[in-house]
């Protein structure tokens, strides 16, 4: 750990279910199948790995393929995130305290301040280090010497980084929602980290219900879980399972409380919309930026709200998720 960064208890326990190696690593693909040629090259050529920037919505495993990478390559794991460093001399400290290889690992990077990133342009491309020694007239630059390393950043708002800084990365690596079979795994593979014995069907319901992430499905199997041990069963049933989700408010398609709320407030407040995000989340009492990197994705992947010039509006899937008539101007 490069920062002083605090887990909380949810971080702890899922750092421990995370996979170690990419043979671990259940779904994504393209992205696995790409990191791994890249990886098996690098080595041949006893080169560090290419810088490499991972982006996608909340939840999907960015930091798991990070430390994957790190282990992959049989090197150092540094990690730090985009608000922890302040100042220039912040990164300048970290970058100077890196050995041959090592994988500097920046998470929500896109929050870096501007003269924070423009300290890593020399350090990503070039492997140097300028700083300034002195200040007014006898003010100088000095360049020093960075070991060849690893950058792998990590955003769920790819849209968001500068030019020149997503220039700077070699591999651009983006994590999808995953497959409700992948997901499903995941479930039982969680379950034995936990030793506990879940039905399949009940597996395959948790993973109905986690929106395609990971981070969900295992946060859901853990107060399923509860459920099914205040019961006494020897192995979590569908039954507790789909009793559990109803009680966390999670519907059949995964949307939870807040989905609800959201989607139901471009329905009644806004008549079907078109809302703006700002009037939107002033409405339900949430956070724009939440609203767009946390719900938002998932409403937009599985087509219960579009966006337009201006603003969200909700589609016939919303109606219909309601149970409510679309209006005459909609039909
Ligand atoms: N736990 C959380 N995400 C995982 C993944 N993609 N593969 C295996 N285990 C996981």
């Amino acid at each position: 750990m490069v920062t002083g960064e605090q887990f909380d208890e949810e971080e702890e326990v899922e750092l421990s279910l995370r996979p170690q190696m990419l043979a671990q690593y259940i779904g994504q693909t393209t992205a696995k199948d790409n990191l791994a040629i890249f990886i098996e090259a690098a080595k041949l050529r006893n080169e560090p790995l290419d810088h490499v920037l991972l982006y996608g919505p909340p939840g999907l495993g960015k930091t798991t393929m990070a430390s994957i990478i790190a282990n992959e390559m049989n090197v150092e794991f540094r990690t730090t995130s985009g608000p922890a460093i302040e100042r220039a001399g912040d990164l300048a400290a970290i970058l100077s305290s890196l050995e041959v290889g090592d994988v500097l690992f920046i998470d929500e990077i896109h929050r870096l301040p501007r003269a924070v990133e423009e300290i890593l342009y020399p350090a990503m491309e070039d492997f140097c280090l300028d700083i300034v020694i002195g200040t007014g007239s006898t003010a100088r630059s000095v360049r020093l010497d960075l070991p060849p390393f690893t950058l792998i950043g990590a955003t769920t708002r790819a849209g968001l980084l500068t030019a020149p800084l997503r220039d700077r990365f070699g591999v651009l690596s983006r994590l999808e929602y995953y497959e409700i079979e992948d997901l499903t795994e995941i479930v039982e593979r969680t379950a034995n980290i936990f030793d506990v014995s879940i039905n399949q069907e009940a597996a395959l319901e948790i993973a109905r219900r986690s929106r395609g992430t990971p981070r969900i499905a295992n946060r859901l199997l853990k107060r399923v879980r509860d459920i099914s041990q205040v019961k006494g069963e020897y192995e979590i049933s569908l039954e507790t399972t789909q009793q559990a989700l109803e009680m966390l408010q999670v519907d059949k398609t995964g949307l939870d409380h807040i989905d609800h709320k959201l989607l139901l407030s471009i329905l009644d407040a806004f008549q079907g919309g078109p809302v703006g995000l700002d009037t939107l989340a002033a409405t339900i009492g949430e956070e724009s930026q939440t609203i767009e990197d946390v719900y938002e994705p998932f409403l937009l992947q599985k087509g219960f709200i579009q966006r337009t010039p201006r603003g969200r509006i909700a589609t016939e899937k919303t109606y219909q998720h309601f149970n409510r008539a679309l209006p005459k101007a909609k039909e």
